[in-house]
């Protein structure tokens, strides 16, 4: 089994999962460009891994899932070389784990800001521990969000609490992100991994084809009209019914 582990990230696989766990507890698991290219290239080596069915980010330490950009690192670059990341890496940062085929947990283990944030809103589903703390609080930094907070925030909770959220930078704790529908639900944080991985090997029971495919039907929904939407449903039910994996789970259902 290939070891993705490096000194910015730990990466544990059993039984189908994938604990992906930032590794930077000193900086609040701040995103470095090598933790971002790490996790970009992680994506795709997942994705492509057969015995990884789900996927699980959490932050290593008690304090934080990810307090967002490395702001240390920030402060040391030039405006040329801020502009040359963004034009390169930013594109493909901003889709690395959204665009995984195989569905994405956030396990929410504290500050959860920023880039932070953003990150967790790629993911499909998200779990937070009952300390965590959410904000983007990029505009009282004289920026944006700009890994597609101002597009995921939105869709998800609704435009005018996501104007409130970004204009005003402040935090909400995870009662609050739970009620907006910002997490699916909170836990005590002993409770957190367990959670996540038992939602994760739920998921993983399910025939892979149908688990990936219902995927992207799903997301098709956040694209497009509804004519487009259930045109999308349909050409992805296809490939399930091309796959044998649907006939061995009626046959028990026949005369
Ligand atoms: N980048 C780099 N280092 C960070 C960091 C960050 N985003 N957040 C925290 N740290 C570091 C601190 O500098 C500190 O390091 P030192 O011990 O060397 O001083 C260490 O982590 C512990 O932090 P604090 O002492 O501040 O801990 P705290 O418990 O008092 O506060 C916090 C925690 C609320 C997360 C606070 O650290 C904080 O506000 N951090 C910045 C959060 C932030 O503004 N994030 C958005 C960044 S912009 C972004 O993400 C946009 C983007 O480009 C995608």
């Amino acid at each position: 089994m290939p070891d993705y582990s490096s000194e910015v990230k730990t990466v544990a696989i059993e039984d189908g999962v994938a604990v992906i766990t930032l590794n930077r507890p000193a900086v609040m698991n701040a995103l470095n460009m090598q933790l971002r290219e790490e996790i970009m290239a992680l994506c795709h080596a997942l994705d492509a891994d057969p015995a990884v069915q789900v996927a699980i980010f959490t932050g290593a330490g008690d304090k934080a899932f990810c307090a967002g950009a490395d702001l240390k690192e920030r402060g040391s670059r030039s405006t040329e070389g801020m502009y040359d990341e963004r034009r390169f890496l930013r594109a493909k940062w901003v889709g690395a784990v959204a665009g995984m085929a195989k569905p994405t947990i956030a396990a929410i283990n504290g500050y959860c800001l920023g880039g932070g944030l953003e990150l967790a809103l790629q993911c499909d589903l998200r779990i937070a521990a009952e300390e965590s703390q959410f904000g983007l609080p990029e505009v009282t930094l004289g920026f944006l969000p700009g890994a597609g907070g101002t597009q995921r925030l939105p869709r998800l909770i609704g435009l005018q609490r996501a104007k409130e959220m970004i204009l005003t930078g402040k935090r909400i704790n995870a009662a609050e992100a739970e009620r907006l529908g910002i997490v699916l639900r909170v836990v005590p944080r002993a409770q957190l991994l367990p959670a996540a991985i038992e939602l994760a090997r739920t998921i993983a029971k399910n025939p892979r084809i149908a688990v990936i495919q219902a995927k992207v039907a799903l997301n098709a929904s956040q694209e497009t009209m509804l004519s487009g939407g259930l045109q999308a449903e349909n050409e992805a039910w296809l490939p399930c019914l091309l796959s044998d994996t649907w006939k061995a789970k009626v046959a028990r259902f026949k005369d």
